[in-house]
């Protein structure tokens, strides 16, 4: 994140009118967004459980209410009014599937004006090899602790299958534990460049940089 705050504010410089979020979630990069530029921002998120968070979020933020729309539906529904000046999805690539993003990349340039800009995160190296359950991250709420530990369960070329576990404990006690199970993607950057180039998309100066700094989000 803070690699991000350091690089996104400086490509979206001359950016005035309009930007597309794809994937807000709960709205981190949305606020930023909102106080990089001028713009006025549309925040695409399907998932009800993000956009609550994202609009409680913003409703803590009341002057930026006039200038932030939430888009409730997924990326390859998006129709906004008038094309927007730049699109930026971070962290989103992972779950879209390959078919999915093939399929988005046009439909992300009909919503571009003339020479607008596309922004993404994305990881290099491809999907991490199969590794039993780990710990991932913990934190301390009140007297709860809540961990999140990842199994990756199978990969291939580009996909891998990973078990998440969200463990809500108090002591020794767990109280509550949930499991999700779900595939993540991590295309070549080959594999990228070349349906974007399909979809009309040239590499901006220096992005390619960007993007590999980008990739440790
Ligand atoms: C890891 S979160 C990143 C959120 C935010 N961009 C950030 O960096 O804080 C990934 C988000 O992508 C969204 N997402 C997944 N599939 C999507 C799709 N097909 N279209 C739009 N958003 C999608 C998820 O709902 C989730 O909110």
């Amino acid at each position: 994140m803070p690699e991000i705050r350091k690089k996104l504010p400086p490509l979206l410089a001359g950016v005035r009118r309009s930007v597309l979020e794809i994937g807000a979630g709960t709205g981190l990069i949305t606020t930023s967004l909102a106080d990089w530029t001028p713009a006025e921002i549309f925040a695409l998120e399907p998932s009800a459980g993000m956009r609550a968070v994202l609009l409680s979020r913003l409703s803590s933020r009341p002057e930026l209410l006039k200038r932030v729309t939430v888009l409730p539906c997924d990326a390859l529904s998006v129709d906004l009014d008038e094309p927007a000046e730049a699109v930026v999805m971070i962290n989103v690539m992972y779950a879209l599937e390959p078919d999915y993003r093939q399929r988005l990349w046009p439909v992300l340039a009909a919503q571009l004006a003339p020479a607008g800009l596309l922004v993404f995160t994305w990881r290099a190296g491809g999907p991490p090899p199969p590794h039993p359950l780990q710990e991932m991250a913990s934190r301390q709420v009140g007297r709860h602790t809540y961990t999140v530990l990842s199994e990756i369960v199978e990969s291939d070329d580009e996909a891998c299958r990973a078990r998440y576990l969200y463990r809500i404990t108090e002591g020794a006690k767990v109280i509550s534990e949930e499991e999700i199970t779900g595939y993540a993607y991590r295309p070549g950057w080959d594999v990228l460049q070349r349906e974007l180039a399909g979809a009309g998309f040239t590499q901006a100066e220096g992005a390619e940089r960007l993007l590999t700094r980008l990739q440790d989000l």
